[in-house]
């Protein structure tokens, strides 16, 4: 419905409602200022928040303002993901766009939009084109999220030298007064779970939040070097402010507004080259110091060890191989020598060309490896001739990395979710996917659901993974992932280390637990991260869950969950009819009991891979139980988890 209004509203209140009625979202016009608040089931979510903009060299944009059209309108489509967590979701919302002007001055114009859907809010400012006002240099953004101060946030502090690598910690929203980063999940005192995230976030800072004057959570977006949070040139849409909303943790891990709320991809781009898959790598063998990145007596990326893990991928069933510290740039610091970093040529005991050859022979992907160390304008400056470089050898996945601490561009230090880290990144995937290539980003930029519309993005870091094993990770960190990190999309946590006891690299992991990962973190790329003589000789028997496991489902079902204290979930594999179910506990043990009522009917062999009565991540990581037994629709599964484990089931149907 639109409204053209014949004299411009200067007090108004309007209430959009979710499709079933559970979630409203209130937008009021008063004394010239716009506010939003959101209510679930008559109860508050959000109180009256503030909406608006500080900018350099104007006015700023929150005052003054009347509404000048009200444009109404309902969306209902299912959309089928090409891989991911499901096959098909629903994107389903009641929407309002209330047009504004300023009553004064240039009598500048934007719009506010808003979509209210079962599962949440989302809203984003956008900037039609206007002949006095053509640019926008944002000095600050006024978004309020006014959350109740007594609610309980999982939260990751913003601005810090390891990005989005930090150790998760449940604070109250009214200590946040330093800035963190989104998605940040919130417990309400009313018991509902909330997360504030963003969605399709192009050409802008990303969000971090942090209290302001009024002690409100308030947008604080990662500011360029010179202070400015983003310039940008008219027309310009913000990215969605997203507030998802669910009755419980469990029910939030199912939300995908972030998705819905981006483009489908364009036509004009043909994506069928995209495939998620399995991969291996030179690589967990430099954790655990047997091989070094650089070159010398123990260079991991030799022609010899690369042809090795080939075969060992063949025998294997996975079918890709990563291989770190191929080219040259590793040797002394490579931290502080990524200026030099060299993407177009290899070490000279690494003959690529021939591994390429002998990879593509025996059907094994080689997977490119390009660690920037944030001097992104060394990488730009090789980016398109090392595309198509790899292109020319058949290389289609390239795993990215930004491991320093600030991006280094045009002689300035930039933080990597800053407007030009953004730009960054979606030149790698644009180029990426010009050129035929999957990417894995490691230190990347937050996911904001661009993989709707760029596939071949399939799949990021961004939070602490294993290689913080050792030490810096405790367990309960994976059942945080699912109801923060992950509502972000999908990780690339290397999973699967069965070396668990090593000294060098002792993981705070039972065996079993490394397989759950598989389910409980989902991921386009899924790495088998340990060297394949633990998978070979070792434990096959275990092996065979990792083997088996797809890394793109048909339908996910969150089984059971507390934030910090444990996480179920089932998933049906794509295109075919077994499901898979991961667990995973923090220190404590827990005992889980699990209704198969998911399933279809008929008989199923449920494989478990479970922890041995007697296991614990301190000091008893390998006892493992490996089990079948059949079962229907009808049968609970009651599985114990041992301190610091897992399980993982595969039901496959006979
Ligand atoms: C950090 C990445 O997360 C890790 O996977 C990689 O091996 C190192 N940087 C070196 O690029």
């Amino acid at each position: 419905m639109f409204k053209l209004l014949k004299r411009p509203f200067l007090e108004h209140s309007h209430e959009v409602k979710s499709p079933d009625g559970r979630i409203s979202c209130k937008i009021e016009l008063k004394f010239g200022k716009v506010t939003y608040s959101i209510k679930k089931d008559n109860k508050v979510v959000l109180r009256d928040s503030r909406l608006g903009f500080k900018l350099k060299g104007a006015e700023p944009l929150m005052d003054g303002l009347m509404i000048v059209r009200v444009q109404e309108s309902s969306f209902d489509e299912t959309w089928e993901r090409q891989w991911g967590e499901e096959k098909y979701v629903r994107n389903n919302y009641n929407e309002v766009a209330l047009y504004l002007s300023e009553m004064g001055g240039d009598k500048r114009l934007f719009t506010v939009r808003f979509r209210v859907f079962d599962d949440g809010v989302a809203f984003r400012y956008e900037f039609p084109p206007q002949p006095s006002f053509t640019s926008l240099v944002i000095a600050d953004e006024l978004t309020e999220f006014n959350v109740d101060s007594n609610a309980k946030a999982w939260k990751i502090p913003a601005y810090q030298p390891d990005r989005y690598e930090y150790n998760y910690e449940r604070w109250p929203v009214d200590a946040l007064v330093q800035s963190v980063h989104t998605p940040l999940t919130i417990e309400t005192p009313l018991g509902d779970v909330i997360s504030i995230h963003e969605a399709a976030l192009y050409n802008y800072g990303s969000v971090t939040l942090k209290l302001n004057e009024r002690r409100v959570l308030q947008t604080d977006i990662t500011p360029l070097s010179d202070g400015m949070r983003a310039y940008v040139d008219l027309p310009f849409n913000t990215p969605w402010r997203v507030v998802m909303i669910a009755d419980s943790a469990i029910g939030l891990t199912q939300n995908r507004m972030i998705y819905s709320l981006n483009p489908a991809p364009r036509t004009d781009i043909d994506f069928s080259f995209v495939e998620p898959l399995k991969f291996m790598g030179i690589w967990w063998a430099m954790f655990v110091g047997e091989w070094t990145w650089a070159r010398g007596d123990r260079h991991g990326a030799t022609t010899e060890h690369a042809t090795e893990y080939i075969d060992a991928c063949k025998r294997l069933g996975i079918k890709g191989l990563l291989v770190e510290g191929w080219n040259n740039g590793w040797d002394g610091d490579w931290l502080q020598n990524g200026s030099d970093s060299d993407f177009l040529h290899p070490t000279e005991d690494y003959d690529l060309p021939n591994i390429a050859h002998y990879a593509k022979q025996l059907g094994v992907e080689l997977i490119g490896h390009n660690e920037t160390v944030g001097f992104i304008d060394n990488y730009e400056a090789q980016l398109e001739k090392a595309y198509q470089y790899y292109t020319s050898l058949g290389i289609h996945y390239i795993k990215t990395g930004y491991a320093g601490s600030m991006m280094v561009t045009g002689g300035n230090r930039e933080f990597h979710h800053s407007q030009i880290g953004v730009r960054h990144y979606q030149k790698t995937v644009e180029l990426a996917a010009k050129y035929g290539i999957m990417l894995d980003i490691h230190e990347p930029i937050k996911g904001t659901g661009i993989e709707r519309t760029w596939p071949n993005l399939l799949t990021r870091e961004g939070a602490r993974g294993q290689e913080y094993e050792g030490g810096a990770l405790s367990p309960s960190h994976a059942c945080i992932l699912p109801f923060t990190r992950l509502l972000a999309g999908g990780m690339d946590y290397t999973s699967g280390i069965f070396d668990v006891t090593n000294e060098a690299k002792k993981l705070r992991s039972t065996l079993a637990r490394q397989l759950a990962y598989y389910v409980t973190i989902y991921s386009g790329m899924q790495m088998a991260a340990d060297r394949p003589r633990f998978y070979e000789e070792v434990r096959p028997d275990a092996y065979k869950f990792i083997r088996d496991v797809p890394v793109s489902f048909e339908k996910s079902v969150p089984l059971l969950g507390e934030i910090g204290v444990y996480y179920v979930v089932a998933r049906q594999g794509r295109d075919e009819a077994n499901w898979y179910i991961g667990g995973v506990t923090n220190e404590e043990a827990h005992k889980v009991r699990l209704s198969l009522e998911f399933l279809e009917d008929g008989e199923y062999i449920a494989e478990i891979y479970r922890d041995g009565d007697d296991a614990n991540y301190r000091n008893n990581q390998l006892s493992i139980a490996i089990e079948s037994r059949k079962v229907t629709r009808n049968d609970f599964l009651e599985i114990w988890m041992a301190p610091g484990g897992g399980f993982a089931v595969r039901l496959v149907k006979q």
